[in-house]
């Protein structure tokens, strides 16, 4: 797959629910890298069932349809890689350093710039057509849960040019795709690692299984989150959310 296809053809919107249900009505006998971009969503999807909020024309709204070849399991470290494609976009179009939370959170000074959902179809076990899904907030940042967001435009003094960063991110994302369908899993993980936050510090994760705590040690090549806990273990987490530092209460159960 060569990487200038994704964003061809190109469709962009007025308004839409979300771009992901646009992509997927669209899914069946479409081309790989088919992309609709929006102005506005009116029910924009986060991870873990959560809502994406935008103002009309202030955000970078699109999906892109994919039908990776790679298994399943190989395929779990994509949503991070399009994290880090949309970072070293934004450092090649702007010189501005965003940072990858994991999973795919990035953010400025801690606060959060932009989103990557990824959604699959398996037929028979193999990955039929998977979708993702990337909003930036470019000159407004809504409060999400009651935590601020930032925008791209207060980070730079050059006009943020909502194509530009499409086509720029298209490009990027083109690059780690390739990079994940030729093997290159070790790359892609170093070069996230490189850009993480809060690597070697205590980290709280609210997971499926409750609240784990430790020292986040990094992520392997399913791009599980790897936290030590105590002086002999080592935890992969598949799903969850990070936050940094400790709760006291537990800084003093912990012996
Ligand atoms: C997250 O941070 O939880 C992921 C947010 C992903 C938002 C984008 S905006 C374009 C696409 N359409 C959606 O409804 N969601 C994704």
């Amino acid at each position: 797959m060569p990487s200038r296809t994704l964003g061809h053809p190109l469709i962009w919107l007025d308004s839409t629910t979300s771009t992901m249900d646009e992509v997927g009505a669209r899914e069946p006998g479409a081309r790989e890298g088919l992309t609709v971009a929006a102005d506005q969503q009116t029910g924009g999807r986060g991870r873990l069932g959560r809502s994406w909020f935008d103002q009309p024309g202030g955000s970078l709204l699109f999906s892109t349809l994919l039908r990776p070849h790679c298994p399943p399991e190989e395929f779990q470290l994509f949503p991070l890689a399009a994290g880090l494609a949309v970072a070293e976009a934004v450092w090649t179009l702007l010189g501005v350093d965003c940072r990858l939370k994991w999973p795919n959170d990035l953010l400025i000074d801690d606060q959060k710039i932009a989103g990557v959902l990824v959604t699959s179809k398996l037929v028979n076990g193999a990955i039929a057509s998977a979708i993702v899904g990337i909003g930036v907030n470019v000159v407004a940042a809504p409060r999400v849960n009651g935590v601020d967001g930032t925008a791209l435009q207060d980070h730079t003094d050059q006009l943020v040019d909502r194509r530009l960063l499409l086509d720029r991110i298209l490009t990027s994302l083109g690059v780690v795709y390739r990079a994940l369908a030729d093997g290159h899993r070790t790359w892609i993980v170093e070069e996230w690692m490189a850009r993480a936050v809060w690597l070697d510090q205590l980290v709280s994760i609210s997971g499926l299984q409750g609240e784990k705590q430790g020292r986040y040690r990094g992520i392997d090549e399913t791009g599980r989150l790897l936290l030590e806990i105590g002086t002999d273990r080592v935890d992969a987490i598949s799903v969850g959310d990070v936050s940094r530092g400790i709760r006291p209460a537990k800084l003093f159960a912990t012996k």
